[in-house]
């Protein structure tokens, strides 16, 4: 190689040695004839010196360097003068004092300083992604991720899972979002579809009698991009035959805690992993995906004001709605300002409004039983006797000083709402610990979920997902009420994965696509290989597939999903670096048989 040691490598003990390094150049000093230059490779930073006494010509030759030249160093390691240590770097105890320079390359001058982390425009970080990579944030959590997939490699493999490869141009498997697609040349008018995830895929190993299966999987999906979304993006996806959900959570709860604890030993987890039905998280915490770090737990009022006269309430009571909560501590002096900050969010997500009760002075003793009415804020207290307010301050175990925020209305929509008031005021109230990873294992979910737009049931998860034994009468009876052998892993507040235990029989599957609404010749078009695979001794079988990027975004505490992806896209599904999407040639289009209808844009590029 051009060096012998790494920059991050040399220690002390090395004083005398001769080595040679080789990187960029980090930042340099000039000091009274003396050059300082911090060198850095992916391994860290060495303080390199030039000095005219050492080597005339060589310190002459470094007068040129500028931040990011790639350069070759030879000469002596020295224990640093007393006192100029610096404790900061692992290799700050000893600098080299440079016999020999060699320049493989100059820099232009970077578009951002790759020595500082300072904010910089997105765009322009996306831009020139290979000068972010060389920020030491950005290139620790994507070693970071190395070591992760290293993990779940090695710990799938020591347990008997083999990696098999899918293909990347398929036919389209359903997963809820649109297909990126790849038209034939030579097949005029048809055209791949690019895995949403490798589902019946997976499912066809099992049949084929793999067992367990695991693929770091790229996978690919044209929906709305958000902060935790990628048009692409890598899945951990694992299939096993003759488990039950058991088998399958106590597999991924060993899994994420061994890996947690090896690669980030400085974050703490919940052990055991808690688990919580469908229907309870959806009552306690109006999502989910709640984020179990705090509490700011939802309540039901429904019952206690359902008597009042206040219109808002009663109406929500009588169109089948409800009428929920969060009780937050020590915010009874919330400003007018404040409280309607939070109430143009409730807006946001729908709302008409949101009611506000505090329990003023937080020095009174806790005592609901004598409570006086002037002691409550709220609009709401001309129509509601003491006994309510009361019973609503015992149900959210309230203190004084405490605001109660209440939203009425439709269910899902009173969900929403204080499910955004809960993370929010959670990060206003510095609830959520950066050191805490909460997994939550979500299971009990409905099968299928009523579609307003589409006047049908959707699957709640996938349509290969098995019901419920005990729930099979209730698919023609009553759909809504199915059990699905589906469970999720929520961390944080983010949905990490989704995973189920399969149908593996034909008429089962052709059932459930039925109720979906798929005609037949639509499940003959897109599934008839699928279900003729599950006439062939198919397996019992399950699986689930852990997104990686979320992963590691939580693992990192990472703001978005592209501070763990080397190369993503933007908020636009943008490659800004190499401008992709990008239009295509007239004769490309024509071999792939296409006509762009927007002919002037194509035009214009061309
Ligand atoms: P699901 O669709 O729930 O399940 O996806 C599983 C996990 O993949 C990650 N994920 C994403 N990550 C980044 N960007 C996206 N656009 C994106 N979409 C999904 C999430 C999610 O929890 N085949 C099933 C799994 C199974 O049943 O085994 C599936 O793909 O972390």
């Amino acid at each position: 190689m051009l060096k012998t040691h790494n920059c991050g490598e040399l220690r002390a003990a090395s004083a005398g040695q001769s080595v040679t390094l080789a990187g960029w150049v980090h930042r340099r000093r000039d000091h009274g004839g003396l050059i300082f230059i911090d060198l850095r490779d992916r391994a860290g930073i060495t303080q390199v010196v030039f000095n005219p006494e050492i080597a005339k010509d060589t310190h002459d030759d470094a007068t040129d360097l500028r931040n990011e030249f790639v350069i070759q160093i030879t000469g002596e390691v020295a224990q640093r003068p007393r006192g100029t240590e610096n404790l900061r770097l692992p290799t700050g105890e000893i600098e080299v004092l440079v016999h020999s320079l060699k320049i493989f390359n100059s820099s232009k001058t970077p578009p951002f300083y790759i020595n500082e982390e300072g904010e910089v425009d997105e765009s322009l970080l996306l831009r020139y992604r290979y000068l972010h990579l060389r920020r030491a944030s950005l290139r620790d959590r994507m070693i970071l991720r190395h070591r992760v997939i290293k993990f779940m490699r090695d710990f799938l493999d020591a347990r008997g899972f083999i990696e098999v490869e899918t293909p990347i141009m398929i036919k389209s498997t359903p997963e809820g979002a649109r297909d990126y697609l790849v038209p034939s040349r030579i097949h005029a008018g048809k055209f791949y579809a690019l895995p949403q995830s490798p589902q019946q895929l997976k499912q066809l190993l099992m049949v084929a009698g793999f067992e367990k299966y695991y693929q770091i999987a790229r996978c690919f999906r044209d929906e709305d991009l958000r902060a935790d979304r990628q048009p692409e993006f890598t899945q951990l996806d694992m299939e096993m035959s003759f488990v039950d959900e058991e088998d399958i959570l106590a597999l991924v709860e060993e899994l994420f805690t061994s890996l947690v604890e090896t690669v980030t030993p400085d974050i703490r987890l919940v052990k055991p992993f808690p688990r919580m039905p469908y229907a309870e998280v959806m009552s306690k915490y109006g999502t989910d995906k709640p984020d179990i770090r705090f509490g700011l737990e939802l309540r039901d009022v429904s019952a206690i004001v359902a008597a009042s006269e206040f219109k808002v309430f009663k109406s929500a009571i009588q169109n089948k709605g409800g009428v929920k909560g969060i009780c937050l501590p020590g915010c009874a002096n919330y400003t007018h300002k404040q409280i309607e900050e939070l109430t143009e969010m409730a807006r946001g997500c729908g709302a008409k409004g949101l009611l506000s009760l505090a329990w003023m002075h937080s020095d009174s003793p806790k005592d609901i039983e004598n409570l006086q009415l002037d002691k409550i804020k709220s609009v709401a207290i001309k129509y509601l006797n003491i006994d309510q307010v009361k019973q609503i301050l015992n149900k959210f175990d309230a203190s004084p000083g405490d605001l109660i925020l209440i939203a009425a209305g439709e269910n899902n929509l009173v969900n929403k709402v204080l499910d955004e008031l809960r993370r929010e005021m959670a990060r206003r109230l510095n609830l959520c610990d950066p050191t805490l990873m909460a997994f939550v294992f979500i299971t009990n979910f409905p099968l299928f979920d009523w579609s307003e737009e589409r006047k049908m049931w959707d699957s709640m998860h996938h349509p290969f997902t098995a019901p419920f034994e005990a729930d099979i009468a209730l698919l023609d009876s009553d759909p809504a009420k199915v059990r699905a052998r589906h469970y999720d892993i929520v961390c944080n507040g983010y949905e990490l994965s989704s995973g189920s235990i399969r149908i593996h029989n034909r008429v089962m599957q052709e059932k459930i696509f039925n109720i979906l609404g798929y005609a037949r010749e639509e499940i003959e078009s897109k599934f008839g290989s699928f279900l003729e695979a599950l006439e062939y001794g198919a397996p019992p079988h399950g699986g689930i597939a852990p997104g990686i990027d979320r992963f590691i975004m939580m693992l990192t505490n990472s703001k978005t999903i592209r501070d763990v992806i080397a190369f993503p896209k933007n908020q636009a599904a943008i490659d800004v670096m190499t401008d992709a999407p990008s239009f295509i040639s007239d004769q490309q289009l024509e071999e792939l048989h296409l006509k762009v209808t927007d002919i002037e844009k194509q035009a214009e590029s061309f």
